[in-house]
């Protein structure tokens, strides 16, 4: 199905399989440009400590315990905290793992550092996020390359895990996306994924993944904790982008970053949004 939300993000979501005429193809290649803009004018805007570009998790269970975290890390213990969620799900001790849509590098660089990986590589499509994180991320072992989510540059059987948070929605097709995942885990190996959008773009979502080979291991909706993080984080995000982003972007910003009383704030908290989690597994 074809799905415009206007509201929150002038976006076409949820194309499943269905074949495209050259003028929808067309309005996704420029769909897929103006991501990448939006992206690289972030990075220009954007300061040194803005390392996480996600709405972060706080879990709604008052018994759960606090992750344990360095004092250098706490500034952005919510979107830590959906990292740890998401890639925390399976042990990757010792393995090499690639992260897709790897942004400004704070998730991959939390993941290598707390969850004891052999290897950390980060791929994203915005060149300016890219060299940020190489400038800002130097630790052993972990590496970040300028790559298409949609044709991956690796060879087939590369890594033991994939993570992917909060990028699939860019993509022009997901299933193009979910095959390159297919073929450059190895056997046994892990997508760990998490995304959001309206509804039917996430119903049409549930059907690729059921359709894309690998099989599901786990299938969370965490829409409450995710509500909660946004919650917690509004005031400070919001102060972030008055002092970093010009007059006339603020809004657009606020309502990327889903603040308190924007669109994409009152969509997840009534529920047009859903923020889904999987674990999925190579046969
Ligand atoms: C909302 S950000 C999330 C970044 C990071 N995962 C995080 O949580 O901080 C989405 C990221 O996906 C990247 N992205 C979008 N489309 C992509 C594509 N086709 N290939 C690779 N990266 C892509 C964007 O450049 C952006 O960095």
């Amino acid at each position: 199905m074809l799905y415009k939300d206007k509201r929150t993000y002038p976006r076409i979501y949820g194309l499943g399989n269905r074949p495209l005429g050259l003028g929808l193809r067309a309005r996704l290649a420029l769909q897929k440009f103006n991501t990448k803009v939006w992206y690289q004018s972030l990075s220009l805007l954007a300061q040194d400590d803005l390392t996480f570009l996600n709405y972060g998790y706080a879990t709604t269970d008052s018994g759960a315990a606090t992750l344990r975290l360095e004092a250098v890390d706490e500034a952005n213990r919510y979107p830590i905290q959906l990292y740890h969620r998401v890639a925390s799900a399976v042990d990757l001790r010792g393995k090499d793992v690639l992260e897709v849509g790897s942004g400004r590098g704070g998730g991959a660089a939390f993941v290598k550092r707390y969850l004891h990986l052999r290897s950390m590589t980060g791929v994203d499509f915005c060149g300016k996020a890219v060299a940020f994180c190489r400038r800002c991320h130097a630790h052993d072992k972990l590496s970040f390359i300028r790559g298409d989510a949609e044709n991956l540059p690796f060879p087939a059987e590369f890594f033991d895990a994939v993570v992917n948070l909060e990028s699939c929605h860019c993509y022009t097709s997901v299933d193009r996306f979910l095959a390159q995942v297919a073929r450059v885990l190895r056997r046994g190996g892990h997508l760990l994924f998490a995304d959001v959008g309206p509804k039917p773009y996430i119903d049409t979502l549930r059907e690729q993944i059921a359709q894309c080979g690998l099989s599901i291991e786990e299938e969370e909706d965490i829409t409450p904790a995710v509500v909660r993080a946004l919650e917690i984080t509004s005031e400070q995000n919001r102060k972030g982008i008055q002092e970093q982003v010009p007059l006339g972007l603020r809004s657009s910003f606020r309502n990327f970053a889903g603040i308190r009383d924007t669109p994409v704030f009152a969509a997840c908290g009534s529920g047009e949004w859903v923020y889904v989690r999987y674990v999925l597994k190579k046969p």
